[in-house]
């Protein structure tokens, strides 16, 4: 007897989407995108950390549809749901960033631009907010026009990424063949982009002179530690950025899923606090917004989307993953992300 092939019933498009976009990038550049650094555990156990949180639903409350509009310091946003800072994304789709810019605004998300990105500021369009990362190099004033144009062009707040005093080992990628692979975009903002961009000596003293050179409130990326956080928060941080780069620095650094609780905790309400890594479902940014964040952003399912259908495939993720957002915390009987804490179930395990 023929067996009839299984009947198509569609799948989740998301979890399709790292396939897809491998079909299309470079191999080199795809061993980019996915790798971690050294051993690849941290980057490995990112989103199994998030399945280890558990809620204890309420009912019997009047579902109402969740309310996801919020502010982040101060700008206003559709979705808690925004994009992290990557580089390289014109080597994955010709219109790179703008890309990026537009479908993070078409679903009325936040957008985080990698400083080592390959459009121009004053080309990316868009109306939308969105935010400039930084990493300071030695001889800080080098980094001034980079800031300065970012600030012109409109950034809203500057990321400084603090976990990063150069880069961590990646092995499967720094092995890949470049030959023939145009960086011509790499770093356009930079009058000369081969200057030195590490700050082995960065201190917290570079939050306020960050804050003070741009006149912007400035978040502070790749925090793991609750110490740390009020340090950056007493040295004048706005907002706390959790993160271990996607499992690219520090390999078996703690999962963020760990970490973000206790220093949510400690900020309480003297700063926001936001995570990234490994973030893949709603239930995913439910179980984020449980522990406190104020926002998640998602790294490469953004390349991801980006690879498969550029602006529409970046509106399609944020949009989705919203809406799987939406639905969960009205099972978890919540009205919106920030009453999600009181769901957390005592039993999750989220010990350091
Ligand atoms: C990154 N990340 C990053 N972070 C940053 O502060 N500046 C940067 O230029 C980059 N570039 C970058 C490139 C690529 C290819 C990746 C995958 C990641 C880290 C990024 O902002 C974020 O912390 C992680 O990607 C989040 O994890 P997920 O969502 O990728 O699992």
């Amino acid at each position: 007897m023929d067996l009839e092939p299984p009947p198509d019933v569609g799948g989740r498009w998301l979890d399709s989407l790292a396939a897809r976009a491998q079909r299309v990038v470079h191999p080199a550049v795809w061993s980019y995108l996915e790798s971690g650094s050294y051993g690849e555990v941290t980057v490995g156990e990112a989103t199994r950390a998030w399945s280890e949180v558990r809620f204890r639903p309420r009912v019997l409350r009047g579902a109402t549809t969740p309310d996801l509009r919020t502010t982040l310091l101060g700008n206003p946003v559709a979705s808690p749901v925004g994009v992290a800072p990557t580089a390289m994304q014109r080597a994955i789709h010709p219109l790179g960033e703008r890309a990026t810019v537009a479908g993070a605004e078409a679903a009325g998300a936040l957008c985080v631009l990698s400083s080592n990105c390959g459009t121009r500021w004053d080309e990316l369009g868009g109306t939308s907010p969105w935010w400039l990362q930084a990493y300071l190099p030695s001889r800080r004033e080098l980094m001034l026009p980079v800031l300065e144009g970012a600030v012109a062009a409109g950034a809203s707040a500057i990321v400084l990424t603090v976990d990063t005093p150069f880069p961590g080992s990646k092995y499967a990628a720094d092995a890949e063949d470049w030959t023939g692979i145009d960086l011509s975009w790499w770093r356009v903002n930079f009058a000369d982009p081969e200057f030195d961009r590490w700050a082995p000596d960065l201190g917290v003293d570079d939050i306020g002179w960050l804050r003070d050179r741009t006149g912007l409130p400035v978040v502070v990326k790749g925090v793991l530690r609750a110490d740390d956080a009020l340090r950056c928060i007493d040295a004048g941080a706005a907002a706390i950025y959790v993160s271990n780069h996607g499992g690219r620095q520090l390999d078996r650094a703690v999962s963020t899923a760990s970490a973000l609780r206790d220093i949510a905790a400690a900020v309480g309400e003297r700063a926001e606090v936001y995570v990234d890594g490994g973030i893949r479902t709603g239930v995913d940014v439910l179980a984020a917004s449980a522990l406190g964040a104020q926002a998640v952003f998602l790294g490469r399912p953004v390349l991801h989307a980006l690879a498969v259908d550029g602006a529409t495939g970046v509106e399609r993720l944020l949009t989705e993953i919203t809406a799987e957002l939406a639905e969960v915390l009205a099972l978890a009987g919540c009205a919106s992300p920030g009453e999600a804490p009181e769901v957390l179930a005592a039993s999750t395990r989220t010990a350091l």
